[in-house]
């Protein structure tokens, strides 16, 4: 397939993209996420529990994106939804980059640090500032928790079923339904391409995995891809 037959591209991205902008990715050696165990920071029993930190946590995530800045991969991929009739970006990071990098078609299957959600309404409001002490029981961040249900899921399978390349971006494919997607695109006939600092689980199931940071094989990747470079099959 030449780059010019493309009509549809699908992307997900994970953790492993954002990683060279400075923001830590889940599960490092240790296991912990920015020193704390997942389940203690994103699960509704972790905040139920302890509510005050979770809350102060997910006020130091935010803040921590006011520091950070779109990377050469994130940069790529908004270049590259230029070129095609359309890209889908479906990402599981809940930080803004690729919105910054100016990537257009993007949905955030695991929700967004910039919004806040009431937890007895559910009105869902965007901040970039801190949630305060007294609204401690009224708002939480809205992000996806281990147990709630994604977002966009329909969306998601939309851009699964007629997609005909997709991109898989700096994820260890351990979280489902998002590592389940490749499987979707699979059974559409789509070339699957995975693109990750190492081998994940789900390695073996497409049709090339290239290994490196993002920040250099992602733009390297789009290049060789738009110029006909890349021998997609
Ligand atoms: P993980 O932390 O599980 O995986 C990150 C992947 O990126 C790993 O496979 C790393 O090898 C790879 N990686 C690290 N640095 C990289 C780099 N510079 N370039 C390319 N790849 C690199 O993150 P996710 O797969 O995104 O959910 O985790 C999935 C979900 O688990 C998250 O969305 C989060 C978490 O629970 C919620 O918070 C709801």
């Amino acid at each position: 397939m030449k780059f010019q037959e493309i009509k549809h591209i699908m992307v997900l991205t994970g953790a492993g993209i954002s990683a060279e902008s400075g923001i830590k990715t889940f599960r490092d050696e240790n296991g912990l996420w920015e020193n704390h165990e997942i389940t203690e920071v994103a699960s509704p029993e972790g905040f139920l529990k302890n509510p005050a930190l979770v809350q102060r946590f997910y006020n130091a995530r935010r803040e921590q994106l006011k520091e950070v800045h779109p990377n050469a991969a994130h940069k790529a991929l908004a270049a590259l939804e230029k070129e095609v009739p359309k890209l889908t970006l479906i990402t599981q990071n809940v930080d803004d980059l690729h919105e910054r990098a100016g990537s257009k078609n993007v949905f955030h299957m695991h929700g967004e640090l910039n919004k806040i959600r009431n937890i007895k309404t559910g009105e869902v409001k965007y901040t970039t500032e801190a949630i305060i002490e007294k609204d401690f029981s009224h708002w939480r961040p809205d992000i996806v928790w281990f147990g709630e249900m994604i977002k966009h899921a329909e969306q998601i399978e939309k851009a699964a079923q007629n997609c005909d390349l997709f991109l898989c971006i700096g994820t260890s494919n351990n979280v489902y339904p998002a590592a389940a997607i490749v499987h979707r695109a699979l059974d559409v006939g789509a070339i699957c391409i995975e693109l990750n600092l190492e081998e994940t689980p789900l390695s073996s199931f497409y049709h090339k995995s290239i290994h490196g940071r993002a920040g250099s094989i992602v733009p390297k990747f789009t290049n060789e891809l738009m110029t006909n470079s890349f021998q997609l099959k």
